[in-house]
């Protein structure tokens, strides 16, 4: 039988992606978003966000509404020239806990989601006085009319809420307000994706920031151009790269995409994304106890449910450093009820979570070089690289990774990029937005 040290290394192996295939990687992205700008297709939607950016002198108190995680979050936030204070923040679950309601699923309505929303803005401005511009982030595939208008293209995520797709959210939301009277305290002005909330944040005091990013739930990339000709100006553009189709794929992906809610689409993300990762290192599992006989060849619930192993449980196999493993043979025993495993099958498991996690990081630090080398092909400037999201700030050695796979394929050019963490950034994101266009009038 193949020793479980073999078995690690195979798989690392089929995970593994070298500097010359991530160089490849970059170039199909470069090239798709060259396809996407011109209207020749590609999987790269590349959708204007109407917004150039912000100065860093916008100032003022603004709504932010941020929807497209387990929570849908409200904050009323105060702008002073480069730095932000929250005032007052009002957080809920989409789904709650104890069942009681569940706006994600095919029988809740449009009316009922975005009422749910109105009720939050009312409660986060209870307390304040006064009328207040609105940013909404909302981070799913949307074909943006102008600033304040989106069409949901289809959801992603898991969401399914009912009559939503092909309709505007700007409207959806205007009327579930007027619904509520609040059309008289609140002008919503401003739709953003999350990466663009992230972006603008960080350019609000870094004005260097080309790139900004999510590594979360969901994956997504926008960027600065510097000039885009349909515009004639220069745009953020929301690259949706979730849904990119140039990285190379396992047998494992492939059937990962075949079981999931839209097969075929979002294929980076299906690699990347901490929404996936935990389902993709399952279905490897689940495989492995079949053909080699690990954990004694024997399933439990938690290894043989569709996406019952989630990025959190990645991180606590992956935080354990002690030299028995203890900590991942306590996640066994009460997570997933694999009662006995000896070290080297722990040591496997942590393996196989730690080269899923890596490849995600190198392969969303092939697309970074890609959108980089569009604007500047020579890498002859600063970049500053903008990224939020719990897989990026918590998945143990994941910002590492990231990072040296960047120096490992930039070089001598590793000095002009710098990826840095932005906290809050759809959140911040939106005021930001509602500045910019309140500034406009
Ligand atoms: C959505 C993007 C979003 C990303 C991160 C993806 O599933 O398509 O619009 O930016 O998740 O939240």
């Amino acid at each position: 039988m193949q020793t479980w040290v073999a078995a690690a290394e195979e798989l690392e192996g089929r995970l593994h992606l070298p500097a010359a295939a991530l160089d490849a990687v970059a170039g199909r992205f470069q090239q798709a978003m060259d396809q996407g700008l011109t209207g020749k297709g590609g999987s790269l939607k590349m959708l204007p966000s109407y917004l150039a950016g912000p100065t860093g002198q916008e100032r003022g108190t603004f709504l932010a509404l941020d929807f497209g995680g387990t929570n849908a979050r409200v904050a009323l936030i105060e702008l002073a020239g480069g730095q932000c204070r929250i005032l007052e923040r009002v957080s809920r679950p989409l789904r709650a806990a104890d069942g009681s309601y569940d706006y994600t699923r095919r029988t809740a309505t449009a009316e009922e989601l975005f009422d749910f929303l109105a009720s939050l803005i009312a409660e986060t401005i209870r307390h304040h006085q006064g009328r207040f511009y609105l940013g909404h982030t909302f981070s799913f595939p949307a074909r943006q009319q102008n600033i304040g208008h989106a069409a949901l293209i289809r959801w992603v995520k898991e969401f399914h809420t009912a009559g939503v797709e092909g309709r505007d959210v700007g409207q959806l939301l205007n009327d579930a307000l007027a619904r509520r009277g609040l059309l008289e305290r609140v002008r919503p002005a401003a739709i953003i994706n999350d990466t663009v909330g992230t972006l603008l944040t960080a350019t609000y005091s870094d004005l260097d920031t080309r790139i900004g990013s999510i590594l979360g739930t969901g994956h997504n990339s926008c960027y600065r151009d510097r000039f885009v000709p349909a515009f004639a100006a220069p745009m953020v553009i929301n690259m949706e790269s979730g849904n990119f189709d140039g990285a190379p794929a396992t047998d494992y992906d492939d059937q990962l995409d075949r079981q999931s809610q839209q097969p075929g689409a979002q294929r980076l993300e299906k690699m990347v994304s901490g929404l996936y990762l935990g389902e993709l290192v399952r279905q490897i599992l689940n495989e492995r106890i079949q053909a080699t006989g690990l954990f004694g060849g024997q399933g439990t619930p938690k290894l043989e449910t569709p996406y019952a192993l989630t990025a959190a449980d990645l991180s606590e196999i992956l935080s354990d450093q002690a030299a028995d493993l203890s900590g991942v043979g306590q996640w066994l025993r009460m997570r997933a009820g694999i009662e006995a495993s000896d070290r080297a099958e722990r040591r496997l498991l942590q393996r196989i979570a730690a080269a899923a996690s890596r490849r995600s990081a190198r392969l969303v630090a092939a697309t970074y070089l890609g959108a980089l080398r569009h604007e500047d092909p020579v890498l002859s400037n600063r970049h500053t690289i903008a990224v939020d999201g719990s897989l990026y700030e918590k998945m143990p050695g994941y910002a590492q990774d990231l990072d040296d796979a960047l120096a490992e394929l930039l070089g001598e050019k590793a000095g002009q990029v710098s990826v840095r963490l932005i906290k809050n950034g759809s959140e911040v994101g939106a005021a930001i937005a509602a500045a910019i266009v309140a500034a406009v009038g």
